[in-house]
Parts: structure tokens; sequence; C-alpha cells
């Protein structure tokens, strides 16, 4: 039984943040800023032997995960976006500056409080205007009651896209499977799409932590400090992520990450060899689930 104390997990946010300050993403330098991300960086790096070596393969693994579910959403033509464990991404602040989109942005209580601070300085400093299509509800995946009270803001007789990224990885079967059941139930509501990065076999961790051993060396630091077992959390195989959203009621289609429709920047500011691209290709997939 994993440790139930779910905070444990949202300073992998704060990594997550760290990394992206090195992409073009709309934001990230400013949260990296403004949450001192450096010293949280440090911090996990404390007492591991990790060197900033591997910035240069987890920066632009970022940077393209963000950045696929945005070119995902806008794929599937959907304008109701609820995301779960948003952390301090603000892709919702990025995409509601086109008012078509409502956006409500969930994570637990006390990253969501830390984000809101964050973004009313960002606000403030910017000068943006107040956006009425962009909401904030402290949710935890596994409630659903916490779930409904956020999906208030969406039109029922619109579709919505449910998405998150780096959540997944850190739950059990079990709780996976709540976690299903809960986006099943939204989307038997409003109709719409799961879109997702993070369903990953333990294969492909094996190989990414071979590829480079500093991102093994990442791992076991955030197993560490999340006391969250990301291995053997992961799935045996693609045929048990199939078996286990389609007994759950879902239809699943599986895309690469990286198929042209953006650009990793990250690459360039780290000074990595645009030819290098080809050993990011084999990171990452995302999902599209549907309701059968
Ligand atoms: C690796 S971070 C990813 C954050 C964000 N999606 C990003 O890419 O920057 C994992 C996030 O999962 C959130 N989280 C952990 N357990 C959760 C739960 N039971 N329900 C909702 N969010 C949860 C954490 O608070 C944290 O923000």
């Amino acid at each position: 039984m994993p440790n139930q104390d779910y905070s444990k997990i949202s300073p992998t946010a704060k990594l997550v943040a760290y990394f992206r300050q090195f992409s073009d993403i709309p934001f990230a330098a400013d949260v990296a800023a403004l949450m001192h991300a450096e010293d949280v960086f440090n911090e996990l790096l404390q007492g591991t032997d990790l060197t900033p070596e591997f910035l240069k393969w987890a920066a632009p693994l970022a940077e393209a995960r963000y950045k696929s579910i945005v070119s995902a959403i806008k794929r599937e033509g959907i304008t109701q976006v609820l995301e779960l464990a948003s952390g301090l991404s603000l892709r919702g602040l990025a995409m509601t500056e086109d008012p078509e989109y409502t956006y409500v942005e969930t994570d637990l209580p006390g990253i969501t409080e830390e984000k809101q601070q964050i973004l009313s300085i960002i606000k403030s400093n910017q000068a943006l205007r107040e956006r009425q299509n962009l909401f904030f509800h402290a949710v935890n995946i596994l409630e659903f009651p916490q779930i409904s009270s956020a999906i208030r803001h969406f039109e029922p007789s619109h579709p919505v896209a449910v998405i998150h990224e780096g959540l997944f990885q850190y739950l059990s079967m079990s709780e996976k499977e709540t976690a299903a059941r809960n986006i099943h139930s939204v989307l038997s509501r409003f109709g719409g799409v799961w879109l997702t990065p993070d369903f990953e076999t333990k294969a492909e961790l094996e190989r990414r932590s071979h590829t480079h051993s500093q991102l093994q060396k990442l791992a076991q630091a955030v197993t560490g400090a999340t006391q969250r077992d990301i291995y053997n959390a992961a799935f045996d195989n693609q045929e048990q992520i199939a078996d286990f959203f389609s007994r759950l009621g879902f239809k699943l289609r599986i895309s690469p990450q990286i198929d042209g429709s953006y650009q990793l920047t990250a690459m360039q500011k780290l000074g990595i060899p645009e030819a290098n691209i080809k050993n990011y290709k084999f990171n990452g997939n995302i999902w599209t689930l549907r309701v059968e």
C-alpha cells in the first residue's frame, strides 16, 4: 500500500517547472523565477550523484510532454478543458487568452494555493486582464465530489477534454482504476476525450534509464522524496494498458508525442545538437481515450 499522503508528490511539480524554464513555454520562466526553482532543484539533488548533465534530457522531455497536450487539445477541437494535477504549469493562463476556451485547472490544495500566489504576481507584473474563462479548484483525482464541483463551470452540451501529465505514474493500480472511473464519469456526462502522456510501461522506464543513467538517478531521487515507487506502479506492457482501460469502458488510441506539430526549443537553449532529436523519440506517447 503506497503512502497515502499525496502532498508528498506535489514538490515534483516544482521540478517539472524547473525543467520547463529552458523552453519557450508561456510563463515557464516567470514561474521558475518566482518559485525559486533552482533551490528546489538543488535540494532534490542533495545526497545524490546527479549532475546538471541530466537537464539535457529532462528539459526537452518536459517540453515535449507539455506541448504535445496543447497540440492534442487543438487537434480535437474541444474548448472546455479540465486539467488534473496541473502543478505550476499555467497552461490554463496561456490557453484562456483565447476567449473560446473554458479552462479549469486543478491540483491538491497546497500546490493550488502556491500557484494562485504566483499567478497573481505574474498577472500584476504583466498587466494581464482578468480571465473570466479560467478557474482553479483544489481536487484530489480520487475524490469524485471534488471533481464534480470543479466541472460546474462547463456547458453541459459541450464536450470536455480531460488532461493530465505526470500524475498516473505515481498512482498504484487500484488508484489508477479509481481515477479512470472518475474520468469516465466526467466524459459520460459531457462527451469528449481524455488526453494524457502518462501511461508508461516498465520496459519504457528501463530503456530510458539505460539510455541515460542520470535519468535513473533522478527517478530514484523522486521515488525517495515522494515515497511512491514509479517503477512498480508502471504497466507491465502495452497489452496491459489496452486491457486495463478497455475493461473500464474506454477506447484507446496511441500516438507519438513528438509529431512535428510544434518546435522543441530547450535543446537549442541547452546546446543539444538538433541531430540528437532521434534520442528523444523513444520517450513519449500520448494517449487518446474515449468512452465506448
Ligand atoms: C510531476 S507533478 C506534475 C505537475 C504538472 N502536471 C506538470 O507537468 O508540471 C505531479 C502532480 O500530481 C499532483 N498530485 C499528486 N497526487 C494527486 C492526487 N491524488 N490528485 C490530484 N493531484 C495529485 C501533485 O500535487 C503534483 O502537482
